[in-house]
């Protein structure tokens, strides 16, 4: 039973604005759910949840591609506030998910365990979660066809599907590739981040979610959605997974029309984003007449990007505009219009309400997502080095 007292610990007064204090509330968040993780025997791994539910939807460590989001959010807690026990929870829940760096089904082996061993390795060094990054890295190359020059996105048998989601699998690649200096892997992603680049963009600098191949001769068979309003449309969440894997393609390969392609699918965003920056579910949806619910996730995303495309701009104005973008999103997404705080009906632990896996209403929508989540609290750290 959570008190009024237990609340008003975590409010902070900003420019006149009240917003939450998301780390610290994250931690007493997804304390209850490292007990729900120990309870089930490392089992649970949050996929969504209804915030007037009290369980999430979960998955286990190599089950889906959202697994590598929880371990991730503890990684976040730990680079907030280093203590003994979080860092011991954050290596609790990523060991389970080391056995994914051998899937048959590698198709989201970046999402996976750069959130979780990429980052332990990073943060601490050691050479056995460096083995697991490098071993996913090869069971995702496994998905490479040099016909396409594209790595598959799903196991289907509706053809050779690219989502523009995997983008943000090419971290992968790219960093086992400088750890090992094994230049296959590189060219791989290389290749895959180029020929999305002229295929899965439209003219104004939006993108299509999806792009069928012709695994034979590589040609174009269709672009649709999977996720979004309409294959036409511009899925919000799309739009931001394709400007922050292209904002980590440039960070390891400094070509300039990767950078270029995340500057103008950002300027899209600018353009589009409602008052409160926070997405509807797909920038063309009917918004103004309807009911349509928003993607607080869409939006962490785009402001982690945002955090560290402004540290590729030379422009002053630039790097100031981009990174008061992504501390708007984030004041916005941690006050209580966004926030699953303060209200007595709210039951489960999670931080952002009003996520929408898509498309809607067939999918859930107005619900916590982990990887929302994972991308607030991130951001949330990426901007710690810029106060
Ligand atoms: C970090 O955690 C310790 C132990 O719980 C606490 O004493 C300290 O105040 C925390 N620091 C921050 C910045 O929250
Ligand atoms: C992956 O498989 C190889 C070969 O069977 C094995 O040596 C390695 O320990 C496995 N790695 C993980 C993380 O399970
Ligand atoms: C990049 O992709 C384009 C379009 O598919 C292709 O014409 C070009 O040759 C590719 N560049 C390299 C270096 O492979
Ligand atoms: C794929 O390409 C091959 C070779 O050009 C062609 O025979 C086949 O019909 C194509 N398949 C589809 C679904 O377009
Ligand atoms: C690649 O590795 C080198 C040294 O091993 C390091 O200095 C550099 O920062 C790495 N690049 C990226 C993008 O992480
Ligand atoms: C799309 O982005 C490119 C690269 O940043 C830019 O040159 C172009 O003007 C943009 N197109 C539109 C319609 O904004
Ligand atoms: C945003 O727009 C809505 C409706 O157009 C309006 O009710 C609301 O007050 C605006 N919010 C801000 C912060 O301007
Ligand atoms: C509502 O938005 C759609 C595009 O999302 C636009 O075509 C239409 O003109 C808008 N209607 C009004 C009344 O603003
Ligand atoms: C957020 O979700 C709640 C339901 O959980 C809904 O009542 C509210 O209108 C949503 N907020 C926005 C801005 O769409």
């Amino acid at each position: 039973m959570a008190t009024l007292l237990f609340y008003i610990t975590f409010l902070l007064l900003y420019n006149g604005v009240i917003t939450i204090d998301v780390m610290r509330y994250a931690s007493v968040q997804y304390s209850i759910l490292y007990s729900e993780f120990i309870d089930s025997q490392g089992q649970f791994y949050p996929y969504y949840g209804h915030p007037l539910e009290e369980d999430w939807t979960s998955t286990t460590a190599v089950t889906g591609w959202t697994s590598g989001f929880f371990p991730g959010v503890f990684w976040n807690i730990v680079q907030y506030n280093a203590t003994r026990e979080a860092l011991n929870r954050a290596l609790s829940v990523t060991m389970p998910t080391a056995a994914f760096a051998n899937s048959t089904s590698p198709y989201n082996a970046g999402f996976i365990i750069m959130s979780g061993f990429g980052t332990a390795y990073r943060l601490l060094k050691l050479k056995e979660y460096l083995d697991i990054v490098i071993t996913g890295a090869h069971s995702l190359a496994t998905q490479y066809s040099p016909t396409v020059r594209c790595l598959r996105s799903v196991d289907s048998r509706e053809g050779y599907l690219v989502y523009i989601d995997n983008m943000m699998n090419l971290e992968l690649l790219f960093e086992a590739s400088n750890q090992t200096k094994d230049q296959s892997l590189y060219n791989l992603a290389w290749q895959h981040a180029n020929r999305t680049m002229y295929e899965q963009f439209r003219d104004d600098n939006s993108t299509y979610h999806v792009v069928e191949y012709n695994e034979t001769d590589g040609s174009v068979i269709r672009k649709y959605t999977v996720q979004g309003y309409a294959d036409w449309s511009t899925w919000s969440r799309g739009q931001s997974w394709a400007i922050h894997g292209y904002t980590i393609a440039y960070r390891y390969t400094k070509y300039q029309p990767f950078l270029d392609r995340a500057i103008g699918a950002t300027n899209y965003v600018l353009l589009r984003l409602p008052n409160d920056s926070i997405p509807y579910w797909d920038y063309d949806a009917p918004y103004n007449s309807t009911y349509q619910p928003r993607d607080t996730s869409a939006a962490a995303i785009f402001a982690s990007a945002l955090v560290e495309l402004s540290e590729y701009m030379s422009d002053p104005s630039l790097k100031d505009r981009y990174l008061s973008v992504a501390k708007s999103i984030v004041d916005q997404l941690s006050s209580p219009n966004y926030m699953i705080y303060g209200d007595k009906d709210y039951k489960l632990s999670a931080l952002l309400a009003n996520g929408t896996i898509g498309p809607y209403p067939k999918n859930p929508y107005d619900v916590a997502l982990s990887f929302g989540d994972y991308y607030l609290t991130q951001t949330i750290i990426r901007l710690m080095k810029h106060q």
